[in-house]
């Protein structure tokens, strides 16, 4: 059997008396791609970290490709491709540099990183310091910077919140590339065109729980509305407008 490419299994994770993730089941198959929305707080990017491994549940299990964080994490390491919601850059380097960096981590040489500087269109600001650049080339970089080895599995939070119309754009074009190549996508977003564009799937959650999830045109189907916009609304929006 053909484990999933990401699994959570009841997983928990509580601050004091807040439980951020509350006993989440996800199984997103291999090539598949899912967006997790939600308001502000709902658990999105715990979620995330402790998929990526970065905190540990309270509870339950993560699996990657079937591998356990517990057990094999520098196995799992390798297979990611992650970017976090403030995504740490080394200030110090220059964005040419910061590349070539994050290539040699994956015994990548300069041409991959040439390729990625073309590829998130940062040749214009190659020379100026990673910690001087701009919110949008910052994420344009740090996306460049997860995908530098070539992942197949890839986890964002986030991608393209603080960039122009124009990056974002291209930044899904590079997406929706790498989901063609086969790629697993796993992402956070406040964008619903985002979700719809370059997912198959979204998973709504609210206070740590699934609230909704399905293809979109099931949910809107199901919800008996015409976006994602008015589910979001219907559903997660209820604190929002009361
Ligand atoms: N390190 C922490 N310590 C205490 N509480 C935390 C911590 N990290 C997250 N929380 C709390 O857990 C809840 C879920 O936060 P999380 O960051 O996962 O939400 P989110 O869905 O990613 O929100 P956003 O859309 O704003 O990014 C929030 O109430 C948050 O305040
Ligand atoms: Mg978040």
């Amino acid at each position: 059997m053909i484990p999933f490419a990401l699994e959570t299994r009841s997983v928990v994770k509580r601050y004091g008396s807040l439980v951020a993730v509350d006993g989440i089941d996800l199984a997103i198959a291999g090539g598949e791609g899912v967006a997790l929305l939600g308001p502000n707080g709902a658990g999105k990017t715990t979620l995330v970290e402790m998929i990526e491994g970065l905190i540990p549940p309270d509870s339950g299990q993560v699996l990657v490709e079937g591998l356990d964080w517990k057990r094999d994490g520098a196995k799992i390491r390798g297979r990611l491709g992650t970017c976090l919601q403030d995504a740490k850059l080394p200030e110090r380097l220059r964005v040419d540099e910061t590349l070539e960096l994050f290539c040699s981590f994956h015994g990548r040489g300069l041409d991959r990183a040439e390729e990625l500087l073309q590829l998130v269109d940062l040749v214009p600001s190659r020379k100026q310091l990673t910690g001087k650049i701009s919110g949008g080339q910052r994420q344009r970089l740090a996306l460049a910077c997860a995908i530098a080895g070539g992942p197949q599995i890839l986890i964002l939070d986030e991608p393209t919140t603080g960039v122009d119309p124009a990056a974002r754009r291209q930044i899904w074009e590079i997406l929706k590339t790498l989901r063609t190549q086969g790629a697993t996508l796993l992402l956070t977003t406040h964008f619903m065109d985002e979700a719809e564009f370059l997912c198959d799937r979204v998973i709504l959650l609210e206070n740590g729980r699934i609230l909704e999830q399905g293809p979109v045109p099931e949910l809107l189907a199901r919800g008996g509305v015409s976006s994602l916009d008015d589910l979001f609304l219907k559903l997660a929006g209820r604190r929002i407008l009361e």
